[in-house]
């Protein structure tokens, strides 16, 4: 196919039929004629092809992240924001939207509230913006990565070294449900203060969401882990409002009516 304009030839040769774009005929420029001119201007399909790779990009980068498909998509955007849980959306979305600067400092962001309230939501938006930004983040489940660690000791698969390293060189390290179980072998709270103290000392920032307050993780964990995590986060952010799962449970039922 021969085409002409602004001055140019251009030959393009297409099996019919099989253009990306209808538009344009992927030239990626709509060509217009008028009174015997040829004026071109750039077709939509660039700017489409452009954020449509920006997204699989980003997703790889999720998924090489630790985050599973469920929570890919969770977003700031997406959280339906209250009176309640607005403090801390504000909250996360600020760490995140800085996170420049708190990636310098070491600054980190422990998410306290009851289950279903939107923690890990949060930390999963949080890991997006910082992962679209260029950082490196890695989101773990506290006791998985214990089993992982445990397990590492048994089998041919990744050693414990292999594990740890991307949790000490991410730029962000989210430990996501600290306090799902009730009670932590010694092992458990010595691997749980290395982590939180190879962070500490390097000074880089973690991530941490919880049910429980600071009482629960200092009988559980120990003053050292507490006056850490106290130092990296400052406060801890309250995350309050209703149990989006029973929301969520309620309205599909509510749908089978
Ligand atoms: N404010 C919200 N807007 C939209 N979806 C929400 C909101 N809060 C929670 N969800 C959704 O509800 C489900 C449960 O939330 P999430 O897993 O973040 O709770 P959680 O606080 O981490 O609970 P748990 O302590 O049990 O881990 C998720 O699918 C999440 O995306
Ligand atoms: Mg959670
Ligand atoms: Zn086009």
């Amino acid at each position: 196919m021969r085409f002409e304009g602004g001055g140019e030839t251009f030959y393009r040769f297409y099996p019919p039929g099989r253009y990306y774009c209808q538009r344009c005929l992927d030239f990626e420029r709509v060509y217009v004629e008028e009174n015997g001119v040829i004026t071109s201007s750039p077709c939509t399909c660039v700017e489409k092809r452009r954020s449509e790779a920006e997204q699989k990009s980003l997703e790889a980068r999720l998924s090489a992240a630790g985050l599973r498909k469920k929570f890919r998509c969770r977003t700031f955007e997406n959280f339906t924001v209250t009176d309640l849980n607005r403090p801390a959306w504000e909250a996360a979305r600020a760490y995140a939207q800085n996170f420049a600067t708190h990636r310098r400092s070491g600054k980190s962001l422990f998410l306290v509230g009851d289950t279903g309230r939107g923690k890990t939501h949060l930390a999963a938006a949080v890991v997006r913006e910082v992962v679209r930004q260029g950082f490196r983040a890695m989101f773990v489940v506290t006791i998985e990565l214990l089993s992982d660690i445990r397990a590492s000791y048994q089998n041919e698969g990744k050693s414990e070294q292999e594990i740890l390293r991307p949790l000490k060189e991410a730029d962000l390290l989210v430990l996501d449900d600290i306090s799902a179980v009730d009670q932590f072998s010694d092992w458990e709270k010595g691997k749980l203060y290395e982590i939180i103290n190879m962070r500490y000392e390097a000074e880089r920032p973690i991530l941490v969401t919880s049910n429980k307050m600071v009482s629960w993780i200092k009988d559980r964990l120990g003053k050292k882990v507490v006056d850490r995590l106290l130092e990296m986060c400052g406060d801890f952010i309250p995350v309050d409002g209703e149990n989006y799962r029973e929301r969520i449970a309620c309205s599909l039922r509510c749908e089978d009516y």
